[in-house]
């Protein structure tokens, strides 16, 4: 009977379309692989080279750099001849899968989303029982992950960009002022503000003692130990209170609290201080996020963002696609009544926010 009413056209084009899903995870693994081996770093100069060259070049295994090989061609992550056998990289395929600290590199992207299949079983679990998967029982690939894409596109934009659009905040940097970064996890935003504004002090705080160890070793050789703090302590308790700015990027959403986290960043304040929220770029509603972003955003929010926050007291569970009106009522509730747009990106909105 079920089959009576399946369209074949419709089931065919959905059946290939899931299969060429099939064909991208499994390229992650591929793609994941070849980063943790150097094979793309040696491939990346543009010459061409056979498998036993590369075999050599990376002191690995050939045949297995053959299939590694064959299965990238056919991905095309990297180009084949067939005349010489040969397989080489262009400049964009070397972009994405070797160029360290590109914001077009992907290699963080997927050492992150690989860490959620490793995860998978407890997500599953959690669906059950409702208690989510804190932060700390991930797979640290997630947090080495997480650092290393999003550390490009904070150089990329924060300083450049997104602090001259906050009403007065670079002159307040150049000239020293107190800021704290709250869910500041392996501290990049942290690090890259204090290279910035070195008359400026600033407090990377996170609940996660694993990523602050890891923020103090970042900020050692950034050389940036003077003007850092780094604490372990969570959102509604780290403190201060006399704040110019306080900053959250991109954790927000994962606090079970949210609510009570933003009013605690009320309380350590300056009166004319401002509350920075950086989150994922994303519409009001489901029907708006029906994007390849929203697509990848709402899957790591089902598998890490949604668990992190539900692990939590209170649990609101705001999700990664929250949106800036969802934010606002947050952020509302917390007390604050100014809320603005001041900059976007394509994967992210900063707000600035006022009491
Ligand atoms: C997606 S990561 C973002 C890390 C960092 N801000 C960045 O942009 O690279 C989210 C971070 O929020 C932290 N976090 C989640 N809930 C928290 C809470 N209640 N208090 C403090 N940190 C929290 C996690 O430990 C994690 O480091």
């Amino acid at each position: 009977m079920a089959n009576a009413a399946v369209d074949q056209d419709k089931l065919n084009k959905l059946f290939g379309r899931v299969i060429g899903d099939v064909g991208g995870a499994l390229g992650l693994l591929i793609a994941r692989v070849g980063d943790q081996l150097g094979l793309y770093r040696a491939m990346a100069d543009g010459g061409a080279m056979s498998s036993q060259q590369l075999a050599d070049a990376t002191g690995l295994h050939e045949r297995s750099v053959r299939e590694w090989l064959a299965a990238n061609a056919t991905a095309h992550y990297v180009k084949y001849d067939p005349e010489t056998e040969t397989f080489s990289m262009s400049p964009e395929q070397a972009v994405v899968f070797a160029s360290e600290g590109h914001p077009q590199c992907a290699q963080g992207f997927f050492q992150n989303v690989v860490s959620l299949f490793i995860d998978e079983p407890q997500v599953v679990e959690a669906f059950k029982t409702g208690e989510g998967v804190p932060w700390s029982d991930r797979h640290p690939c997630l947090f080495c992950g997480t650092e290393r894409f999003f550390r490009p596109h904070y150089a990329m934009s924060l300083v450049k960009n997104w602090i001259p659009a906050l009403d007065g905040m670079q002159e307040r940097l150049e000239n020293g002022a107190r800021v704290a970064d709250v869910g500041c996890g392996h501290g990049s935003s942290t690090i890259l503000l204090a290279k910035s504004f070195p008359n400026s002090t600033f407090y990377g705080f996170d609940y996660h003692a694993a990523s602050i160890e890891h923020a103090r070793e970042r900020a050692k050789e950034a050389g940036v130990e003077a003007n850092t703090v780094f604490e372990t302590v969570t959102a509604k308790d780290f403190p201060g209170n006399d704040y110019d700015m306080v900053a959250i990027f991109d954790a927000l959403h994962d606090m079970g609290d949210p609510v009570g986290a933003a009013t605690h960043v009320r309380s350590t304040l300056k009166d004319d201080g401002i509350f920075m929220v950086v989150e994922p770029f994303a519409g009001d509603s489901l029907e708006d996020n029906m994007t390849l972003l929203g697509r990848v955003s709402y899957a790591a929010s089902t598998m890490v963002c949604t668990q992190a926050s539900l692990a939590q007291e209170v649990g609101l569970a705001l999700g990664a696609q929250a949106g800036q009106k969802r934010l606002t009522e947050v952020l509302n509730e917390a007390g604050f009544s100014q809320i603005r747009r001041a900059a976007e990106t394509e994967a992210n909105i900063v707000l600035e926010v006022r009491v």
